[in-house]
């Protein structure tokens, strides 16, 4: 709590009375957003007390502050995983320093594998529930009173006013062929999963499956943000579609997708 303290007033000491509304996560190979926010701060993660520092190449290690679609937001430019080695409690420092600098929603973006027979490459799901197989959670351990309580309830991790506001905004903006909405696993990887993994995470209701976002939702919902996370969908993982995938597939399917989800993104923005 007190590192969470400190990154906080070390931000706001330059933030001043930039009021933040929204936190938004960028996801793998989905960084372009950052170059459409008007930005008035820039501050490096090697910078921020206590702040982790981004391992992954296709992340940068940023967070900015400024204006997109007439809101004032924080964006993480380059998030945290847990296969680089940090603990779960490291990798949510930054959403938490982001709710303590008063944002009321976050918005989350990730890179997944599709299960579900029906999607497609750069699909975008929104995730309405997760299931988390990462190997632990950033609220075990001593609880943070201050954020929220021991024993948050999950019915409702993805907030259904921001479910409808995207749903909304995708038809606004006649994106509904891409639309999906599901279940996303979250795995530590780094390595993808074998077929026999994917049979399994299917028969257990996942949709798509990726290595990020459960953590950052979890400690989000217990602090009673109201979260939105949409998922890009840049390989297929369905039986019969499987096929060898590298981060550069990944990275071009992601860079199809990429205007899409800015797109969704800003407009949900403006009807917050
Ligand atoms: N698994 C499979 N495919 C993926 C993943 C993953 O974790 N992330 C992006 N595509």
């Amino acid at each position: 709590m007190q590192q969470l303290r400190e990154a906080t007033a070390y931000l706001q000491n330059t933030l001043q009375d930039f009021r933040p509304e929204a936190g938004i996560i960028l996801g793998t190979g989905l960084g372009a957003l950052a170059n459409e926010i008007e930005v008035q701060h820039r501050f490096s993660y090697a910078d921020i007390p206590h702040f982790p520092v981004s391992t992954v190449e296709s992340h940068a290690g940023e967070l900015l502050a400024g204006t997109l679609a007439g809101k004032r937001v924080l964006v993480m430019h380059g998030r945290f995983h847990f296969y680089e080695g940090y603990s779960m409690p490291q990798v949510v420092f930054p959403v938490r320093v982001m709710k303590l600098l008063g944002i009321r929603n976050l918005l989350v973006s990730n890179a997944a594998g599709g299960l579900h027979p029906d999607y497609d490459y750069a699909d975008l799901m929104l995730l309405e529930d997760h299931i988390n197989l990462q190997p632990t959670n950033p609220l075990v351990g001593k609880n943070l009173d201050e954020l929220g309580p021991r024993f948050p309830d999950m019915l409702e991790p993805y907030d259904l006013r921001l479910l409808a506001l995207a749903q909304e905004a995708a038809r606004d903006l006649d994106l509904s062929q891409y639309m999906r909405r599901g279940v996303y696993a979250s795995l530590p990887g780094p390595m993808l999963e074998t077929p026999a993994e994917y049979r399994y995470l299917r028969t257990i209701g996942a949709d798509a499956v990726g290595m990020s976002t459960v953590p950052e939702v979890i400690a989000a919902v217990h602090m009673g943000l109201p979260v939105l996370a949409v998922s890009v969908i840049t390989d297929l993982c369905a039986p019969g579609k499987l096929k060898k995938v590298n981060i550069a597939d990944i990275l071009r399917t992601a860079a199809v997708a990429e205007p899409r989800l800015t797109a969704l993104i800003k407009a949900v923005l403006a009807k917050l």
